[in-house]
Parts: structure tokens; C-alpha cells; sequence
């Protein structure tokens, strides 16, 4: 009987043992299943997004997920960043998508896109700074550099992250004209900006900004240096080999420092007919952007156009290059021969305001032209 009773007693026991260990295989069980399926889970999170995801599990969430409706905000809001990751093809094509009616339906303030073609620094900024304050929402800034520079503006500079992604660019060369294009296209990207000014790190303003947006907004053209140069460095460089695009009679000669305006934007960034002409047949010594868009804008618009730059350059001093002016230079007389003694034609009428802008400022002209500024440029 003992042996009987100690045998119940230890099967009893061996089943209250045998409990807890079927309990904790089902526990594994449960733990392998929720590991399996929290991998499961990641995996199609990360190839399908969670939207999918959610909604394949659960349906009856998906309203509640949706996107809002579109609204026109939308369409007309421009990108965050300057910074993208599109190519040059892709940005180009999205630059040249534009509406085919001409009415906004929205409260449109039209805005001038500076867009700075540069090495690297800009050390005339605080010249600059001083012009831009007080005007935002008039203007936007881009500024395409050497894509090894790295600027360092503070957050509170007009300049500040106002970088878009940059090639290198040489000067004579396609990729100069590649460089500007890629500043129109991205500026192109705002569709508030309505006029498009080509500067470069030497450039200095010559009124103040009202006097500018005035004068660029009521124009009835577009400031692109272009003429007829019937000589060795003008019609000299013109290749047969463009011909049917672009005949002799058509080719034209100017500045690269240019003022345009939407349309004309949109047909820079949108050419692929001119284009493959100029990079083959415009080289080596044809000096390729002062040629490309003075002579396509001619064929393309005309009467849009001034035919004369708004950038004053001095080229009094002789040799391949304008003169740069640096610290000795900048004296009261110097502003004021500047400043004076112009006459040109303003929508078909003369008038002695020419020029805008002004180069080459080396940086050491900086301390006097901020000195002058207030009395001479009238900021
Ligand atoms: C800008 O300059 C013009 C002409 O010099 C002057 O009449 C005007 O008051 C100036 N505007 C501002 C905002 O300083
Ligand atoms: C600019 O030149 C073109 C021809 O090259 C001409 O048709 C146009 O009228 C000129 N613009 C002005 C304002 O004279
Ligand atoms: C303006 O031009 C006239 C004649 O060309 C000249 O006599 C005068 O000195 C010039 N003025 C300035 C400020 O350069």
C-alpha cells in the first residue's frame, strides 16, 4: 500500500510537472510566431510603404489614411529645398512643364530670380544684404558655385541654403550655357518668379531695389545684349554647319550677363533644337555662350527683345577681359562717371538709366562701395 500510494503520488506529481512544460512549449510557440511575424511585417513595410501594408491588414482603416483631396496650394507652392536629387534631364523637363492659360487664378506677386553664377564666395554679400532688406517676397535667390565649394551663409542671410546643385562650368565653354540653364530651370521651379537675372560673384546693384523691380517689371523687353557683329569675332565664328536651324543673318553676338522673362526662360530651358547645334559646331574659339542665346532668343522672339544688356561692363581698358576694379578705384568720381552719361532706349523711349548693374568688383572694392552706397546707389 505504501508503494501504491507513494506510486499515485509520484504520477500525480509528474502530471503537475508535465503542465507547465506543455504551457511554456506554447509560449515558444506564441514568441517564434510574433518574431516571424514582426519580420514579415518590417520586410513589407520597407518595399511596399505602410499604407499598403496597413491596408491589406486592415481595410476598414484605409479612409482614415488617405491623402487630403488636391488643392490648387498644391500646384503653386514652391519646393522647400533648393537641394533635389533630379539629373539634369529630369529637372530640365520638369522646368519646361508650364499652363497654357494665362490668367492666374490666384493673387500672383511676381517676383525677380537673382541667379548668381560664381566660383565660390560671394564677398560682395554684405552689399548685397543691404540691397535685398526690407523687400522679401519680391525676389528669390539661386546660386549655382563650383559643386566642391561648400558656402557657409548664416541662417539669417539672404544666401542661406539658396545653393542649388551645381556642375563644373567653364568659361567659352557648353557648360557655362549648361550652368545658367540649370539656374533658370531651377529658379523656373517657383512659379511666382517672373524675371530672370543672370549675375556673378563681381556684380554690384546700382539703384536700389525699387528703382530695379520698377524698372525690369514695366519694361516691355527683355535685356539680352544682341547684335550683328559683322566681323572675324562675330559672323568669323558662325559654322555652315548650322544652317537650316540657324542661318548667318541670324547669328548674333552679346553679354552673357542677361534679364529675361518667363517666356523666355521657358524656351532656354526647353531647346533641344538649337542646342545640338551650338555644342558641336561652336568651338573651340566661337566662345559659345556669347553667341547661343542671344542668337536663339533672336530667332525664337525678337520683338521681346531689347537687344542690349543691362550689366554695365567697362571694356575701356583694353584686352580679352573687362576691367575689375578693386579698392583705389572706387573714388566720388568714379560713382558718379558710374552713374552718368547714358542715353539709351527704355520701352522705345531714351531715357539716361542703362544699366542695373555693374561689373567687376574685385572683393577689396567692397569697403569703399559700402562706404559710398548710401549717397551714390541709394541703399
Ligand atoms: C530708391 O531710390 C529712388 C531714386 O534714387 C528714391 O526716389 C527712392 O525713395 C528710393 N527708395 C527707397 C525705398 O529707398
Ligand atoms: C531687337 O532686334 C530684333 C532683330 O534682331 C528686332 O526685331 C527687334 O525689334 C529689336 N528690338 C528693339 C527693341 O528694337
Ligand atoms: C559726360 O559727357 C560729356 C560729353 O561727352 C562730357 O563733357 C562730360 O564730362 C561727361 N560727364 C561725366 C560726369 O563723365
Amino acid at each position: 500500500m505504501e508503494n501504491g500510494k507513494d506510486f499515485a503520488a509520484i504520477s500525480r506529481a509528474n502530471q503537475i510537472r508535465a503542465l507547465p512544460n506543455r504551457l511554456l512549449q506554447l509560449l515558444v510557440l506564441f514568441l517564434v510566431l510574433c518574431f516571424v511575424f514582426s519580420v514579415v511585417s518590417v520586410y513589407m513595410i520597407r518595399h511596399y510603404g505602410a499604407n499598403d501594408v496597413v491596408a491589406t491588414v486592415m481595410p476598414s482603416l484605409q479612409p482614415f489614411l488617405e491623402e487630403e483631396p488636391f488643392s490648387l496650394e498644391r500646384w503653386i507652392k514652391p519646393p522647400s529645398k533648393l537641394l533635389h536629387s533630379m539629373s539634369d534631364e529630369e529637372l530640365f523637363w520638369r522646368a519646361s512643364l508650364a499652363p497654357r492659360i494665362n490668367k492666374y487664378p490666384f493673387n500672383r506677386v511676381p517676383k525677380i530670380a537673382f541667379m548668381f553664377l560664381t566660383k565660390g564666395p560671394l564677398p560682395l554679400a554684405p552689399l548685397w544684404e543691404r540691397f535685398f532688406k526690407g523687400h522679401s517676397g519680391l525676389y528669390e535667390i539661386y546660386v549655382h558655385s563650383l559643386p566642391s565649394y561648400h558656402a557657409d551663409f548664416a541662417p539669417t542671410s539672404v544666401f542661406y541654403r539658396r545653393q542649388v546643385p551645381s556642375q563644373v562650368a567653364e568659361w567659352g565653354k557648353m557648360s557655362i550655357c549648361d550652368a545658367e540653364r540649370r539656374l533658370l530651370a531651377n529658379a523656373l521651379l517657383d512659379i511666382n518668379n517672373e524675371w530672370f537675372v543672370l549675375l556673378s560673384e563681381s556684380c554690384i546693384p546700382l539703384y536700389n531695389f525699387s528703382v530695379i523691380y520698377h524698372y525690369i517689371s514695366k519694361s516691355r523687353y527683355s535685356f539680352v545684349g544682341a547684335f550683328d557683329d559683322p566681323g572675324p569675332f562675330g559672323r568669323g565664328r558662325y559654322d555652315e554647319n548650322m544652317a537650316p536651324e540657324v542661318q548667318i543673318s541670324q547669328w548674333r553676338k552679346g553679354s552673357q550677363w542677361f534679364q529675361i522673362n518667363r517666356k523666355l526662360a521657358l524656351f532656354i530651358v526647353a531647346d533641344t533644337k538649337f542646342y545640338p547645334k551650338f555644342s558641336e559646331f561652336c568651338k573651340p574659339h566661337c566662345y559659345v555662350d556669347e553667341h547661343y542665346f542671344p542668337t536663339m532668343l533672336t530667332i525664337r522672339a525678337p520683338n521681346l527683345l531689347a537687344n542690349r544688356s543691362i550689366t554695365r561692363v567697362d571694356w575701356s581698358r583694353g584686352g580679352a577681359h573687362p576691367a575689375t576694379f578693386g579698392s583705389a578705384d572706387i573714388t566720388e568720381q568714379f560713382m558718379k562717371r558710374m552713374l552718368e552719361n547714358y542715353t539709351c532706349l527704355y520701352n522705345d523711349q531714351p531715357t539716361s538709366i542703362c544699366y542695373l548693374f555693374a561689373r567687376k568688383f574685385a572683393p577689396s572694392a567692397l569697403e569703399p562701395l559700402f562706404l559710398l552706397r548710401p549717397k551714390y546707389l541709394g541703399y
